[in-house]
């Protein structure tokens, strides 16, 4: 079983940074952004490949993925062991590549990846967020084996005047992750999908649950995908595709917390992640709070 991430886009929130090096491979900390979607893709049980959606513009993040003996051996040769450890372990990491030459969308994007994917069910993972404890997909495999193997995505609740950033669900909730009390908009609740639309108005969104960017998806998706016209901002939308899945197949929405999350979408969101990781983190929260410490005495 597979999961997918798509990585083709521009970064134009980041540029001018990304005008010649991939907004990905932006660390948070001293790992990449994408490196904590693989191994957050790579968690659930049944994973054993991670497909990277890319741009022949950016070579840089296959590169980042591939073994580099000469680079390790220099690293071992200085005295640097733990480091070319950390570089290998990226390098060892199943992830593999297809190209998407043309930005036609997301839904295009993912159909990318239809011969990779095979018959088999699989994940997608967009790649501004992250979950540092790995468990939502984990949660949604729960969720999708209860239901004989339906399709599930990650929903969560989004004020009014936002709908129309995000693809929004129609449904009912229909019960909760096991261990979770939840109804309703809580977190651990459990809808069955009726309906699914691409950015929609205020006026028309059907609810206030967002897609928020994990998905397990059933293979049959891949051939709508194959014949899906444009929606919304003339682009080839999976959230189409997925509305017509509704027609032959269930699909079902795990209500998460997207705080749980990271959110590396803009260089506010990105920079932000980055203190909430140093700070959760043993290796970096000392020397953090130290140099936070300074920067704040400067401004005082
Ligand atoms: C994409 C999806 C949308 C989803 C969003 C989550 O939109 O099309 O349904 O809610 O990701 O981030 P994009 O952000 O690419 O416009």
């Amino acid at each position: 079983m597979k999961a997918i991430i798509p990585a083709a886009g521009l970064g134009t929130r980041f540029l001018p940074a990304t005008k010649c090096s991939a907004k990905e491979l932006l660390p948070v900390l001293d790992k990449p952004v994408i490196q904590y979607v693989v191994e957050e893709a790579l968690e659930p049980e049944g994973v054993d490949g991670v497909v990277i959606i890319n741009s022949h513009d950016k070579p840089e993040i296959e590169r980042y993925f591939s073994v580099d003996d000469d680079f390790e051996s220099m690293l071992r040769s200085r005295g640097k062991g733990g480091l070319a450890d950390a570089v290998h372990a990226a390098s060892s990491l199943p992830v593999s590549f297809v190209y998407q030459d043309e930005p036609l969308g997301l839904g295009h994007a993912v159909h990318c990846a239809a011969e990779e994917v095979g018959d088999e069910p699989f994940f997608i993972l967009l790649g501004d967020y992250f979950v540092p404890d790995r468990q939502m997909c984990v949660n949604m495999a729960r969720v999708s084996e209860e239901h004989g193997g339906a399709s599930v995505i990650a929903v969560a609740p989004v004020p009014a005047d936002q709908v129309s950033r995000y693809g929004i669900i129609a449904g009912e909730c229909v019960g909760s992750l096991p261990g979770f009390d939840a109804t309703g908009e809580q977190e651990g609740a459990v809808w069955k999908v009726t309906g699914l639309v691409e950015k929609p108005s205020p006026e028309e969104a059907p609810s206030h649950l967002f897609i928020v960017g994990r998905y397990l998806l059933s293979p049959a998706i891949m051939d709508l995908l194959a014949n899906q016209g444009a929606g919304a901002g003339g682009e080839i939308q999976l959230t189409d595709s997925m509305e017509r899945l509704l027609e032959n197949e269930e699909m079902y929405a795990l209500v998460v917390d997207p705080k749980d999350g990271c959110d590396t979408g803009t260089p506010a969101a990105w920079a932000a992640t980055n203190a909430r990781m140093a700070l959760a983190s043993d290796t970096f929260r000392a020397a953090f709070l130290e140099e936070l410490g300074a920067a704040a005495k400067d401004l005082a």
